[in-house]
């Protein structure tokens, strides 16, 4: 394994990385564990999870975001930790404002918001103990776009993007990298979840059109958490080809 570029240690640490049961956090816990990081994966399915884990050679924590028990019981089990990936998050429907149900908006929130809150507040004495903590955030270009039904997930994912620069602006001068990853268009279950199951409405997204892979957003994550500990690389936006906007998607058939 590569040593960590500015500890000189046989391993780079410990890297944090929720929602780590599929899609974008899977990937990103096989590639911190490539790069030589002691990978520990959070998420609700624990079966999904420990496959992840075994695979990497990683140790799978039950994790429930947004929950506050859930939250301190995860963090116990990791006393040490130079990563944090704050990924676990999603969409709940397609609804326009006037027919969209508080349950989906509050639960949006909770995951996307409230789950980088928890996550992020219960480790950074760890984090800044390591000497050389970082901080990524998984947000999304919804986080300064708009879209016709999008506004419950695009509203969540505006405050992370708040919450994570405020985050740059009060842990300046403490040793604690803060980056933001923004992807457009990504295969994943993601569309599955917003479209509660419905395999026709969650391939829609993605048809006529070449997506980003998990592992294209988890190249991003493992390139900016390895650079140089005097290097913050602060965001990266990154989506398709085939997408210019959240909304400008070239559809090849149509
Ligand atoms: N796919 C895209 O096009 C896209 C684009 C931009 C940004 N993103 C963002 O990328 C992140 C990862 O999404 P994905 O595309 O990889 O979708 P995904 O395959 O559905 O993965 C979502 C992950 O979050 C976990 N999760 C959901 N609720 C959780 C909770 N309460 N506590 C802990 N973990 C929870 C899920 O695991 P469990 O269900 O097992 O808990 C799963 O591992 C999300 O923040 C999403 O908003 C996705």
């Amino acid at each position: 394994m590569e040593g960590h570029p500015d500890r000189g240690d046989s391993v780079r640490g410990v890297a944090v990385v929720t929602g780590a049961s599929s899609g974008i956090g899977a990937a990103t816990a096989r590639a911190l564990a490539r790069a030589g990081f002691a990978v520990v994966l959070g998420a609700r399915r624990v079966d999904r999870l420990q496959q992840v884990a075994a695979d990497v050679g990683g140790v799978a924590v039950p994790l429930d975001v947004t929950r506050g028990d859930s939250v301190s019981a995860f963090v116990k089990q990791v006393p040490d930790v130079q990563v944090l990936v704050n990924n676990a998050g999603g969409a709940f429907g397609r609804d326009p404002i006037e027919k969209a149900t508080d349950e989906d908006w509050l639960a949006m929130y909770q995951v996307n918001v409230m789950g980088t809150v928890r996550m992020t507040r219960a480790l950074l004495p760890a984090l800044e103990r390591s000497g050389l903590g970082h901080i990524v955030v998984v947000g999304s270009v919804a986080g300064f776009e708009t879209y016709w039904g999008g506004a419950g997930y695009t509203g969540a994912k505006h405050a992370v993007r708040a919450l994570t620069r405020t985050l740059r602006l009060e842990l300046l001068g403490r040793p604690i990298r803060v980056t933001e990853i923004d992807p457009g268009l990504v295969e994943t279950e993601f569309s599955l979840v917003r479209f509660r199951g419905d395999q026709e409405e969650a391939r829609a997204p993605y048809r006529g059109m070449t997506p980003l892979t998990a592992d294209d957003v988890a190249e991003c994550i493992r390139w900016a958490v390895t650079r140089p500990g005097h290097v913050n690389v602060d965001e990266i936006v990154v989506r398709p080809l085939d997408q210019a906007t959240a909304s400008d998607v070239v559809r090849r058939g149509e």
